[in-house]
């Protein structure tokens, strides 16, 4: 049996990257062969191993074939006869079908060291359209090497085109789409997948809601950049740039969704779009089945950013519903990350990206008033029940009271 190299391993050593994750495919083998040596088989799906002592992945050369809509519908055929160029021949990027042997020889039928030099993401063969998740792989690749000059080579765009127009991504588990959607945002440059996605048509079709925001203008005065699509990539592009975690990313993404429904009559203004727009955030946060922290923090941040930009205006008994909203006596992480929200959505606006927010040191000593009020005192008073909850919360309104009156405005 002959052992190579595969994948992002050998393309992200060529790129100079660190490489994480080592794929290995082994031609010549059968189950059996690697059963003796000791591998571990997992999958159901397909015939692959783990190494005994590394616990990285071996799989069995293989080719595929389509066999009906959506992802399972495979017919593999794994065997001691199928060669490694075969094996490559089905993957997703010629930049992700190199493979290597142990002495660093480069096995290349598909040119992606060309690729690789050339800046391209480029489908392998026609076969790329028998995975539509490859349509949002290539979107995310296409973020995370954007620093690097990268970008999706026109045939292979064409290609995602017609897999989107086809109805083939309808048929994606929300978990395989999540988990790409996840990554990618969490790429320095995650406003480039939103960007290729929206090029090849698959923004349409995954997140309507957030496709429907492009060509929408917002008051020149608070944005600059007019459209509300690109103000949604700008402030992405902020969150990326301001190292924020996954939770606030999300957010930022469906923060103005209302404004895809405000009539054209009403343009530029967006009256009301925080509330209008709460449903959108829930059904695009149930399409993907985004984990609750994510779903939780989109919702709150739709409702309440321009309560955030607003913040210093705010009257105190306003501001306490906004932190009661927030829990933010459990839950003081939650109310950081949507003040970090707010903080990215005035900065993703031309021109404004270096604006000073102070709204963000205002809500946290906001914060800090409402929370240091002493619950046990009213409790010694011998306030019970439903009576207690009114009695902080009206000792909380005084604390805001008090801070708003002495707070730097
Ligand atoms: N692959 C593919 N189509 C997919 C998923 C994977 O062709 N839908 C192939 C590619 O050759 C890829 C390899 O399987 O390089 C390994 O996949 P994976 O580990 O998901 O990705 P990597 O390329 O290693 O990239 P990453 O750095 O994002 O993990």
């Amino acid at each position: 049996m002959q052992i190579y190299k595969v994948g992002g391993a050998v393309r992200d050593r060529l790129l100079g990257k660190p490489v994480t994750d080592i794929d290995w495919v082994v031609v010549g083998a059968t189950t059996e062969e690697m059963l003796a040596k000791g591998f571990r088989p997992v999958g159901a799906d397909f015939p692959v191993f783990l190494h005994p002592k590394s616990g990285e992945e071996y799989a069995l050369a293989r080719t595929e074939r389509k066999n009906g809509r959506g992802y399972g519908g495979f017919i593999f055929h794994a065997s001691p006869d199928v060669t490694l160029e075969e094996d490559l021949i089905r993957r997703d990027l010629t930049i992700n079908a190199m493979a290597e042997d142990d002495q660093q020889n480069l096995t290349d039928p598909y040119h992606g060291q060309r690729d690789l030099e050339a800046r391209l993401l480029r489908h392998v063969s026609p076969a790329f359209a028998e995975d539509p998740l490859r349509v949002l792989r290539v979107a995310r690749f296409a973020a995370r090497y954007a620093e690097l000059g990268f970008t999706v080579a026109p045939e292979t765009l064409e290609l995602m085109r017609q897999l989107s127009e086809s109805g083939e991504l309808e048929a994606l588990t929300p978990e395989r789409s999540w988990k790409e959607i996840a990554r990618a945002l969490m790429e320095d440059q995650p406003q480039v997948f939103i960007e290729v996605l929206r090029e090849c048509g698959a923004l349409k079709v995954l997140m309507p809601e957030v496709d429907a925001l492009f060509g929408v203008p917002q008051p020149e005065a608070h944005h600059p950049e007019i459209d509300t699509g690109a103000h949604t990539l700008s402030v992405l592009e902020q969150a990326a740039l301001y190292k924020q975690p996954l939770t606030v990313r999300w957010a930022c993404l469906l923060h103005d969704l209302g404004k895809g429904l405000t009539p054209e009559e009403e343009w530029p203004r967006h009256i009301a779009h925080e509330h209008k727009g709460l449903k959108l955030i829930k059904a695009v946060n149930e399409r993907f089945k985004a984990p609750k922290d994510c779903q939780e923090l989109a919702l709150l941040v739709g409702k309440y950013h321009t309560h955030g930009h607003r913040a210093l205006e705010l009257k105190p008994s306003t501001l306490l519903e906004l932190l009661q909203s927030f829990d933010v006596y459990r839950r003081p992480q939650r109310f950081e990350e949507f003040i970090a929200a707010c903080e990215m959505d005035a900065r993703g606006r031309k021109g404004l990206e270096q604006r000073s927010y102070p709204q963000a040191d205002y809500l946290r000593g906001a914060a800090t008033a409402a929370r240091s009020v002493a619950v046990q005192p009213l409790l010694e008073k011998g306030f019970k029940g439903p009576e207690l909850g009114e009695a902080i919360k009206s000792e909380r309104l005084k604390a805001l009271k008090a801070y708003k009156a002495v707070a730097p405005a």
